[in-house]
């Protein structure tokens, strides 16, 4: 087989990938507000977890704080696509400010669902990981009835002086916290959860799409910020697999030593990466020959939300 070629290295793109509907609709609300109002339009913490989106935003005027405390009486502020607490609402109308809420409907949802089963006397089991956003908003719905679980061993430290219901972060891995709510269902076979998971559209659809890539792949790259919850399980969804992958927020990221003797590369990006961030990442592929791009799509998005009464055309 001297001289023969070894053909176009193959991009296999995982769909869907990237934005979601909340993602956008977070977004969209700050581009909104900002228009109506000009700038300074205040953000409490990131709006959605990635760097770009936040610099582009921050460069049209947002500015983002980490406590309404930094925030002037009367001035707009838009809470992140994560969610916030209770408590967080009472500070920002006791400092006399407007209010626009980009919390993800689905977020909201387990905000709801949380409340429902605190009043109703329920100890609260919360799926997830410590210190997300998403979490500490979920946390403030009835912190005296809520306790985090994070791992399947947490289940057996749970009191069992009440009935337990549970709920769940919507960017979890499925098949851990799928695992996890069998354990609770396993020591309180009376426990009530949601009818099959917490865990969102967007997030499920992903990782479907990044396994079907990654079995395929050579090796996964996954384009996405650090602190997103849902890019790094993609992460983790593409090596239980047994394929490589590695987390890029943009080009400058991609390891092109380590991509050299991968033939098959799979391309996907959290539900907060923005889509140009992708045809960045397969460009920078091209740096190292000849490229084919092939898209596997295992499902088709349609989930559109409405935008808060506040920015509505
Ligand atoms: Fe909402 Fe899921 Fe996106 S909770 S913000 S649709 S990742």
């Amino acid at each position: 087989r001297w001289g023969a070629a070894v053909g176009p290295r193959r991009v296999l793109l995982a769909s869907p990938r990237s934005f979601c509907a909340g993602v956008e609709r977070a977004i969209e609300i700050v581009e909104r507000a900002l228009a109506e109002h000009g700038p300074p339009v205040y953000v409490r913490k990131q709006i959605v977890h990635n760097v770009h989106v936040v610099a582009d935003l921050r460069r049209r005027g947002a500015v983002f704080v980490d406590d309404l405390a930094e925030v002037p009486a009367g001035a707009v502020v838009i809470f992140s696509a994560h969610g916030v607490a209770p408590a967080v609402r009472a500070q920002a109308d006791r400092a006399g400010l407007r209010v626009i809420d980009a919390t993800c409907p689905l977020v909201a949802k387990v905000h709801a669902e949380a409340r429902r089963s605190a009043a109703r006397g329920d100890l609260v089991a919360l799926i997830g990981h410590a210190g997300h956003e998403e979490v500490e908003g979920t946390l403030g719905e009835a912190p005296g009835a809520t306790v985090l679980v994070e791992t399947a061993e947490d289940v057996a430290r749970l009191p069992a002086d009440r009935p337990v219901s549970y709920v769940m972060q919507t960017t979890l891995a499925v098949e851990e916290a799928e695992e996890i709510a069998r354990a609770i269902t396993r020591r309180f076979p009376d426990a009530r959860g949601p009818r099959t998971d917490d865990i969102c559209y967007a997030t499920t659809n992903r990782q479907r799409a990044v396994t079907a890539v990654a079995r395929d792949a050579d090796l996964v790259l996954v384009v996405g910020s650090a602190n997103s919850s849902n890019s790094r399980r993609l992460v983790e969804v593409a090596e239980r697999g047994g394929t490589p992958a590695l987390l890029v927020d943009g080009p400058a990221d991609v390891p092109l030593d380590r991509l050299a003797a991968a033939r098959v590369v799979g391309v996907t990006a959290g539900a907060s990466a923005p889509p140009a961030m992708v045809g960045a990442v397969v460009d920078a592929l091209r740096g190292l020959g000849p490229v084919e791009v092939e898209e596997h799509a295992v499902t088709v998005e349609t989930t559109e939300f409405t935008l808060p009464k506040e920015v509505r055309p």
